[in-house]
């Protein structure tokens, strides 16, 4: 009677009282609505409060269902999806209870949301696992995915995969935590196969409020089985452990022949398929003293276990507590001798064993290298780091043994543009054995945990900007030959003349002490060499630098200079700062250099120190500065060359080509994201402090870059009034207010922002010749006074022109010139309200090409129409 072993009967009646852990409230829920825009609601059907999937996610597009398909009947979770059509895995993050037992359901409703009316084929993987594979019929399926399944630590991975049969996606998913005494199994999850409310009173699906650990229960009926039912509630007072929902419970099955068992056939396809069972039964009548009810459950022939009693109104649960396995699965329900009525049955659940054998890569691996991966949003980063084996992170080795969870072993982070410290994460990756962090603008000290780190084999930190001195420890390592590391301190700061090969330490495998005698030496010179310089040093932690302009070389002699420039062949310019030449780098770069006048060069000990800071801020709106020379009193600035010029030239009379007024917009635009991020995305924030046209030049491309920025602080400026204060500027664009109080923001940079956008629109000169209004923001005032925008915009634009667009530039310039610093708009909000003239003048445009009756162009605008429709909603 082995099968005998394998129940279990749960007959809690009034004794055991489980505490009614989650009772009638939703907490431990986490109800992911994929792709919803709102970040909270709750769904009218079910009283569920749903969130969207933002926090969860860090690929992937967000979707809805075609207009057709978002009937009353589809539920609002699944109206909208989330697609993946890019990377082969992409994963929900899910922070749960540790050791807590969830159902998680994952559902699926494709609603042609992508107009294509097909579907396509995917798998759903839990952590490194495959849950399932997800294959919808058509269109207007709705697939839903259940499993019961412990989750052994503090959070778990829901991934789509892309087969290559279409782009995965997922409407919701949902986490339900279960008391942990139920659905108890040997081994493995439990794959949800069905779930049948028996004879149900409702005849539809009962999920949460109903159930409280929002289940969901199916109706079943049986041409053989008739339906008893109560109107009163089931387990009122007590609840058995499985808490099933008194809908469900009031309603039961008797076979409609009083003799006949109730009889259940399961089939399946796989005979190995391992199955768990749970069935509910309740007492639905009062029954007199001369009545019984007394049944047996059989298995394919086999008594199981029996005689069942279900007691007046409360559930009694009869499960297996290990597995089942058959084809065929028979069970029969069948009353005793002595009872007087036939047998019941309230409710019936099976459950696929399904074992995830592949484990989860240790969970100390894996909260490092999420931190390291949420520092440098690596997006391909993608689900459980390690395992499977096929899906490996790019940029990592793991070792795989045996049943233990895999670890990592190795870490490439080699030329991923890498700024700030060594991150603090990596002393967790305690198995690590190979370290690449070479060629990064990695800055700060090489930290000492990097030597606790036992099994560490090979170091490269070469082509950084990191700071001596080396901890011992790592010394001491690479002395012993435990440890092969790589490391140069010396591009941080500009190297002796092409000595920089004599001060690129590499550190193999040294053993000799001659050679320590070597690197001890070598060390405390760059210490030394550090201490002198540290002053000038500046946080860059905001910048950005691409791989390849650290491998552009940064200082360069005077000899280098006269040969990049082909002896000062051609002047571009000239200022009060010395003049502009035009050279070529050894790759063909073209560039412009600036060398100051010696005249201009006293007082400038952070010259270094500085450009060194300049060459790693990167913005695609701040020109590029490519190195620079400073040899006795030569000093030399190598920028990017810029061909069009700059705006100054084109915005003066004398020049033939007119901007457009969308061009126009867009250069404001552009100049005002490079002030911005001058402003707001660098640490410390930088001040330009000479905005003007002429410093707002135009590439190829004729796309704007700030020029000169930050050097505003020790340089001197072209056409300075350097007053004895020391306040600096140009005449026509210095702040009032800083000129009265000699307090220097980033406000008097908007100050000067809006007067070189009122030139834009006006191609007016900052400073006119003429008596009355003299400054532009004055005769703008006087204009706008008489209420005629066309006449403060550039005559030479023939009108060409959004009103609407050049009214509200218009408003921005004079926001941007108010007298006093408070009512001026940060640079942030310059560039948003920038952004929507711009929208508007490009929408006209638009509206021109459309006007000319284009068919595609209305096209476009009905497709338009249904994209924006679920808004309303
Ligand atoms: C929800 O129920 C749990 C357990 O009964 C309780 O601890 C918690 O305070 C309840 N939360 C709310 C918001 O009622
Ligand atoms: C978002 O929430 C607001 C307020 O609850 C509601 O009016 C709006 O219809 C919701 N939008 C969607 C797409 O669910
Ligand atoms: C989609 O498939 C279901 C069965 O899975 C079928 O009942 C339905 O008619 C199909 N709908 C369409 C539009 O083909
Ligand atoms: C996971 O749990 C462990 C121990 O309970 C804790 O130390 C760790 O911080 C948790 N991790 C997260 C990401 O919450
Ligand atoms: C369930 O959890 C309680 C407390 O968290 C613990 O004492 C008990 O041993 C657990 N039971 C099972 C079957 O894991
Ligand atoms: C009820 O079932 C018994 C046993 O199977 C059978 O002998 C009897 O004929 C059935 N009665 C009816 C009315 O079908
Ligand atoms: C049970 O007892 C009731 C009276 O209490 C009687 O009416 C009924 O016929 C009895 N039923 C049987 C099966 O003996
Ligand atoms: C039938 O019921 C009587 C009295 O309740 C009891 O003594 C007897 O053991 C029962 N027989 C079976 C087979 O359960
Ligand atoms: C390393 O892991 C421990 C234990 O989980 C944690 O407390 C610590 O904050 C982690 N260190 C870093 C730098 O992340
Ligand atoms: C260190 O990295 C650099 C750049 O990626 C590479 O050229 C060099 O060979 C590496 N050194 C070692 C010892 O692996």
């Amino acid at each position: 009677m082995e099968i005998f072993e394998n129940f279990l009967f749960a007959l809690l009646g009034g004794f055991a009282l489980v505490a009614l852990v989650h009772a009638q409230n939703q907490s431990g829920f986490i109800s992911i609505d994929c792709g919803a825009e709102n970040t909270t609601y709750t769904d009218t059907k079910t009283g569920i409060k749903y969130i969207s999937d933002t926090t969860f996610v860090d690929a992937g597009i967000s979707k809805s269902v075609a207009l057709a398909y978002q009937l009353e009947s589809l539920h609002q979770p699944l109206w909208n999806l989330r697609s993946f059509p890019e990377g082969k895995r992409n994963c929900y993050n899910v922070k749960l209870a540790k050791d807590v037992r969830y159902l998680i359901r994952a559902s699926f409703a494709h609603g042609d949301y992508d107009g294509k009316g097909t579907v396509p084929e995917f798998d759903l993987h839990l952590g490194p696992n495959k849950w399932e594979s997800v294959i919808l019929g058509n269109v207007s399926t709705i697939i839903v995915k259940e499993i019961i399944h412990v989750i052994s630590s503090n959070s778990t991975r829901v991934c789509l995969v892309n087969t290559g049969a279409g782009t995965p996606f997922i409407s919701a998913l949902e986490f339900r935590p279960l008391p942990n005494n139920t659905y108890i199994t040997q081994s493995g999850s439990l794959n949800t196969f069905i779930r049948m409310d028996v004879l149900s009173i409702t005849n539809q699906v009962v999920r949460y409020r109903d159930d409280v650990y929002d289940r969901s229960w199916a109706p079943y009926a049986y041409p053989q089985w008739q339906q008893i039912t109560t109107p009163r509630t089931i387990d009122e007072d007590r609840y058995n452990d499985y808490q099933l929902p008194s809908i469900v419970m009031r309603s039961a099955a008797t076979p409609k022949n009083k003799s006949e068992p109730l009889l259940i056939n399961l089939v399946h396809e796989d005979s190995t398929s391992k199955f768990y069972m749970y069935m509910h039964f309740a007492e639905l009548e009062e029954l007199q003293a001369n009545q019984s009810r007394q049944f047996n459950i059989s298995f394919n022939g086999n008594h199981l276990y029996g005689p069942v009693v279900p007691s007046y109104r409360h559930t009694t649960t009869a499960y297996t507590t290990s597995a089942l396995t058959g084809e065929k699965l028979q069970f029969s329900i069948h009353k005793t001798e002595n009872s007087t009525l036939p047998p019941i049955l309230n409710a019936i659940e099976f459950y696929l064993v399904q074992d995830f054998s592949q484990s989860e890569t240790e969970q100390a691996d894996v909260d490092a290298i999420m931190n390291i991966k949420s520092l440098y949003k690596r997006k391909d980063w993608q689900g459980d780091p390690c395992a499977p084996q096929a899906f490996l992170w790019n940029g990592l080795g793991c070792s795989y043994n045996d049943n233990d969870p895999p670890r990592i072993t190795s870490l490439n982070l080699s030329s991923r543009g890498l700024t700030g410290g060594i991150p603090p994460y990596l002393s967790n990756l305690t198995m690590i054995e190979h370290l690449d962090l070479s060629n990064n603008s990695l800055t700060g000290p090489v930290p000492e945990f990097l030597s606790k780190l036992q099994y560490l084999r090979v170091l490269n930190l070469t082509g950084n900007m990191l700071t001596g001195p080396l901890p011992a420890g790592l010394v001491e390592r690479s002395k012993n030959g435990s440890l092969s590391l790589s490391v140069d301190l010396c591009s941080s700061y500009p190297c002796k003349e092409n000595n920089k090969k004599k001060n690129n330490f590499v550190f193999p495998v040294i053993a000799s002490f001659a050679s320590l005698l070597v690197v001890t030496l070598a060390i405390s010179a760059i210490y030394w060499r550090h201490k002198r310089l540290r002053k000038g040093k500046k946080n860059n932690d905001s910048s950005l630098i691409d791989g390849s302009l650290e491998t552009k070389k940064r200082r360069f002699t005077y000899a280098e200079i006269t040969k990049i420039t082909n002896d000062f062949e051609t002047i571009l310019g000239e200022g009060s700062f010395g003049k502009v030449y035009h050279g070529y780098l050894d790759d063909n770069t073209e560039v412009a250099v600036k060398m100051l006048s010696p005249s201009s060069r006293q007082g400038y000990e952070q010259f270094e120190a500085e450009v060194i800071l300049l060459l790693t801020v990167h913005h695609k709106n701040l020109t590029t500065l490519y190195g620079y020379c400073n040899e006795g009193n030569q000093i030399g600035l190598i920028y990017e060359y810029m061909a069009n010029g700059s705006l100054e030239e084109y915005l003066s009379d004398s020049n033939a080509d007119v901007l457009s007024w969308e061009g126009r917009l867009r250069i404001a635009t552009e100049a005002a994201q490079g002030l911005e991020y001058l402003h707001l995305g660098c640490k410390p924030p930088r001040v330009h402090r000479d905005i003007k046209p002429a410093n707002i030049l135009l590439n190829d491309q004729f796309q704007a870059r700030l020029a000169d920025f930050g050097l505003s602080k020790t340089f001197p400026i072209e056409g300075v009034s350097h007053l004895s204060t020391g306040v600096a500027g140009t005449f026509g664009y210095l702040d009032p207010e800083y000129c009265q109080t000699f307090r220097l923001t980033e406000k008097s940079d908007v100050y000067s922002f809006g007067v070189v956008l009122l030139e834009i629109i006006t191609s007016r000169p900052a400073i006119a010749n003429t008596e009355e209004h003299k400054h532009i923001s004055q005769w703008v005032d006087f204009m706008l006074a008489q209420g005629d925008i066309k006449n403060i915009v550039d005559p030479k634009l023939h009108g060409d022109i959004d009103v609407n667009s050049a009214w509200k530039a218009v408003e921005i310039a004079m926001g941007c010139v108010s007298h006093s610093s408070t009512p001026r708009p940060n640079m942030n909000r310059v560039v948003m309200e920038l952004k929507e003239c711009l929208a508007m003048e490009t929408a006209r445009k638009e509206g021109h090409r459309f006007g000319s009756g284009d068919q595609s162009g209305r096209m476009m605008t009905l497709n338009l129409t249904s994209e924006l429709a679920p808004l309303a909603r």
